[in-house]
């Protein structure tokens, strides 16, 4: 794992924004995977700025996301569709054909699930898979515990991570208690992953990814075992390691 250490917030997303867009330029079809939180907002207010420049198009860019609250309609202000809309696909030209996020409220679930899968093979696998890190270690939301071989599947949210969620939500008992996502196994066969890290919260779990062993009960340790990792940490996340 290349580990890449910034400033601060903006020089991460700022470094992530240039390794992103090398791909958009240099591959024929670029396939992203995309994540959502509040880790990869300065990314996309990066990717806007720089198609708004006028250097870049994406319209030859295809896009998976990793996850979506299950029960949660495609309009609801929470859901990861809503976010990927307002925070990038609204600013810029991707062909909303070339865009997937899975169906959280898919009437046959398990389909969709394989129906994901299934998307995500015909294009050749992802390119660069963007992620953040969960506080508990999760990937998507792939939370401990999780097959390290798992496809698109359902989850149980942790307690930990619906916590975490809440922020964005009335009150916690608003926050799903399940979700879809992308299995480690998916993201695994990412030809690259860019996992983004940023601030004191985040600082123990990278600590863990760094030094632990690898094991399911912390999901992101599977990502010692890729060939081409990069991690942008900022000095904050950092803090338990310098
Ligand atoms: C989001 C996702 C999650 C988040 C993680 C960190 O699509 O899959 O794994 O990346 O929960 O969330 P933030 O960035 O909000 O700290």
């Amino acid at each position: 794992m290349k580990i890449i250490k910034v400033k601060d917030y903006q020089e991460m997303s700022r470094a992530a924004c240039e390794m992103i867009l090398e791909k958009v330029k240099n591959i024929k079809q670029p396939v992203l995977g995309l994540a959502t939180g509040s880790t990869p907002e300065g990314l996309y207010r990066c990717m806007v700025q720089a198609y708004k420049g006028g250097k870049y198009s994406f319209q030859h860019v295809i896009t998976f996301n990793l996850d979506e609250y299950l029960n949660l309609d495609q309009h609801h202000p929470n859901s990861y569709h809503f976010y990927m809309r307002k925070k990038l696909f609204d600013h810029v030209d991707i062909p909303k054909k070339n865009i997937h996020i899975p169906n959280g409220v898919a009437e046959d679930i398990v389909k969709e699930c394989r129906r994901y899968d299934e998307r995500i093979k015909s294009v050749g696998n992802i390119d660069i898979q963007v992620l953040g890190l969960g506080i508990n270690g999760h990937i998507g939301f792939n939370e401990p515990g999780t097959s390290f071989t798992s496809t698109t599947h359902v989850v149980h949210l942790d307690e930990i991570t619906r916590k975490a969620n809440s922020k964005y939500f009335h009150n916690i008992q608003d926050v799903p208690y399940k979700a879809i996502t992308m299995g480690i196994g998916n993201i695994m066969e990412s030809k690259e992953i860019l996992l983004l890290v940023s601030g004191k919260k985040k600082a123990l779990a990278l600590v863990k990814l760094i030094n632990g062993e690898v094991c399911e009960q912390f999901p992101a340790s599977i990502l010692k075992r890729h060939k081409n990792v990069t991690i942008i940490a900022d000095y904050d996340a950092l803090t338990e390691l310098i």
